[in-house]
């Protein structure tokens, strides 16, 4: 580390931001039907991802310049990117100036590989993971990931649990009429396997286009359900956009993601990168600032951190879903990275 002091990233909203998330791959094995087409996505080419190297650099100037302290790997699905352990451990060695700490660095996957990475990942300096999975019912997944791979990704939790991830957290995407009746069965597969289910309201970032309102379960109604089986207390919690709560009798907690009916972008400290190396501050973005650009013509590193500090001058308040206002962004989910 050179003797150069840090400053934080303020938006022009004031919130600091913090936390990096990185698209390492648009690729998916799985096919959500929220997120992806049956068929038919153009994939990135090669030569156009972000190299691990090109990826280490944006992320520590993101930590030792503006003290960012959270890093995740998503993807499309990030264990479809060879060598993922190789990108983890050089991740995990860098330093956040103002703690001297390593960066909280985590992982949002699709479990389906889990059983064969989960112990490599944490030797390699992954501290957190979350596995989606929408469905206990081997039908009914096979329908929302259009892969008839349930029992693999159960696998994949007992692998992740198996290597010493906690807590392993659980991805559940609700949607009306498809799974919505499965919420007390993910808590009671949370308290007995001991993961924590995150319920997550559905967002308009389907490829398909198809979202609507009226698909949507708020999350309170997901929170009634269960309390009515397992009563739940609120947990305080912090600027993270899951509102947590604990079974009143010790056996876990829950978390939901009301981003649709009680959005957090007034608490946000996220921005993101593409796995082309688009820099992004905010899911719901419609500009994108290319970061492989300055990258890849020489830029010097203090060009890099003057490309993202004018990137965060333009993060907006927040979006607008469900309001006439609302404009979806071109990508779909799995372009962006959750
Ligand atoms: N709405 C809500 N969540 C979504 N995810 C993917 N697409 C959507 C959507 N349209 C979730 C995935 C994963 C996380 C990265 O985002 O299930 O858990
Ligand atoms: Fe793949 Fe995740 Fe999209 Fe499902 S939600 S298709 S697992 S990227």
């Amino acid at each position: 580390m050179s003797g150069r002091t840090t400053k934080p990233l303020i938006d022009p909203f004031g919130r600091t931001v913090r936390d990096l998330r990185i698209s390492v791959t648009d690729r998916c094995n799985f096919r959500c039907t929220y997120c992806m087409p049956e068929e038919g996505m153009q994939w990135l080419d090669r030569s156009e991802l972000l190299s691990f190297e090109e990826i280490e650099r944006v992320a520590r100037v993101c930590v030792e310049r503006f003290d960012f302290d959270g890093i995740r790997l998503t993807g499309g699905e990030p264990t479809v990117r060879a060598q993922l352990p190789v990108l983890v451990e050089m991740l995990a060695a860098l330093r956040v100036p103002a703690t001297g700490r390593a960066v909280d660095l985590a992982m949002t996957t699709n479990g389906a590989t889990l059983g064969l990475l989960a112990g490599e990942l944490r030797r390699a300096g992954l501290n957190r993971i979350n596995v989606s999975c929408d469905s206990l019912r081997p039908e009914r997944f096979a329908q929302m990931a259009r892969r008839d791979q349930l029992a693999r990704v159960l696998d994949g939790i007992e692998a992740a649990l198996a290597a010493g991830f906690s807590p392993v957290k659980v991805n559940v995407v609700m949607m009306r009429g498809v799974n919505d009746d499965e919420a007390v069965d993910f808590a009671t597969f949370g308290r007995e396997r001991r993961v924590q289910p995150r319920f997550i309201e559905f967002m308009p970032l389907d490829a398909d286009g198809g979202w609507t309102m009226d698909q949507v379960v708020p999350a309170d109604e997901t929170v009634a359900a269960i309390d009515a089986v397992y009563p739940l207390e609120p947990v305080a919690h912090g600027p993270e956009p899951a509102a947590r709560y604990r079974y009143r009798d010790g056996g876990g907690e829950i978390g939901v993601i009301p981003s649709v009916t009680r959005p957090f972008c007034g608490d946000c400290d996220r921005v993101r990168i593409t796995a082309e190396g688009k820099f992004r501050t905010c899911l719901f973005a419609l500009d994108e600032h290319d970061l492989r650009a300055v990258l890849r013509n020489g830029g010097s590193d203090g060009d890099l951190a003057l490309a993202i500090e004018a990137a965060v001058g333009t993060k907006w308040a927040g979006h607008h879903i469900g309001q006439v206002s609302f404009v979806r962004p071109p990508r779909s989910m799995s372009q962006i990275g959750g």
